[in-house]
């Protein structure tokens, strides 16, 4: 067991049997005086709880195409036990293995993806949906021609849209009326955020216009080579959509998300880390390859096997979560 958990057992247990005790040998004892060792008691709980469930919901697996196996497996899993499922999705460079592997899988076992319906997270202001650097356009070339979809399911914000604010209105209102997102792809910015909801996004917003942070312009500018230059704002869904989806699996891979998935594991919820929220989700999976894991502190790292986080070898990793 970590030493987080250790530690938050620890005080737990010392706190619960204060509580228990305390009663019996001092029958004179005001509950004034016992009050505070039942909020030292809850406290300690929530304390072990939340480091459990932090480390219940983290996965190492050895590589990227390791996790693509695994979050490949579950799309056609979630699609074969409905075909109507709706689910969200994501772009960027994390998600490129992950719909190269779906297709793949997906045409080996001849899925039927045309009762599937998705809506996409985030698209850039200012672009149009066959601009190459749109994300309609990354999704149409790493998922939607290569699958018989019905395009009309398919959704993605417009990035062109004369009036933003409405836009936005009638994208979180089609989502309701689809019954909202069963299992929802995430990626992380390298600020921590979740869709383009940058620090500081409120946890109640939804479907939104936001102003890109430096930084992430930055870390997406390796997508717009030449003199193209990184928009100033995207349309992204909010955080209180993303949170109501069913289920959420978010993948971090590579060494340049090592420092925020360390921020993920060490911070409390915080809206300066929007990646955070995700630590309050009933049913969300962080799953990440070494590289990404490489900054969490040791104690994290080696509670693989007896706590919840869990290695995954590539041979494994469909079949060793439940799915
Ligand atoms: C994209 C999205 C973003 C990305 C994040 C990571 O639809 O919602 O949150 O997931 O910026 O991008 P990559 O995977 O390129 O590092």
């Amino acid at each position: 067991m970590g030493k987080v958990a250790h530690f938050a057992l620890h005080r737990t247990q010392i706190c619960l049997a204060s509580v228990t005790y305390r009663p019996i040998w001092s029958k004179r004892g005001s509950s004034s005086s016992i009050l505070p060792c039942y909020i030292g008691a809850f406290l300690s709980s929530v304390d072990f709880f939340r480091a459990l469930s932090t480390l219940t919901m983290l996965h190492i697996f050895p590589d990227a195409s390791s996790i693509a196996a695994y979050v490949s497996r579950k799309l056609i899993d979630k699609i074969r036990r409905n075909r109507e499922v709706v689910l969200g999705l994501a772009t960027g460079g994390t998600m490129e293995p992950i719909y190269a592997r779906f297709v793949e899988q997906a045409r080996e076992s001849k899925l039927d993806v045309s009762g599937l319906t998705s809506f996409n997270l985030d698209e850039y202001v200012g672009l149009s949906a066959d601009h190459p650097k749109s994300y309609a356009a990354y999704m149409d070339e790493h998922l939607f021609r290569h699958l018989e979809f019905d395009r009309s399911r398919l959704h993605v914000p417009d990035g062109l849209a004369t009036d933003l604010t409405e836009h936005c209105l009638a994208y979180s209102a089609k989502l309701e009326q689809c019954g909202g997102v069963e299992l929802q792809l995430l990626g992380v910015g390298g600020n921590g955020h979740i869709g383009f909801n940058e620090p500081g996004t409120p946890f109640d917003s939804r479907c939104h216009v936001v102003q890109l942070s430096e930084r992430t312009r930055i870390d997406n500018s390796r997508f717009f080579e030449g003199n193209a230059i990184v928009p100033e704002h995207a349309i992204t869904m909010g955080l209180h959509e993303i949170m109501q989806a069913r289920e959420i699996v978010l993948v971090a891979t590579g060494e340049t998300k090592a420092e925020i998935l360390a921020q993920w594991y060490e911070r409390e919820v915080t809206e300066d880390v929007p990646f955070t929220l995700l630590k309050r989700h009933p049913r969300a999976k962080i799953l990440v390859d070494e590289a990404a894991a490489g900054l969490l502190p040791e104690h994290a790292r080696r509670s693989a096997g007896a706590l919840a986080v869990q290695v995954h070898g590539p041979a494994d990793c469909a079949s060793s979560l439940s799915i």
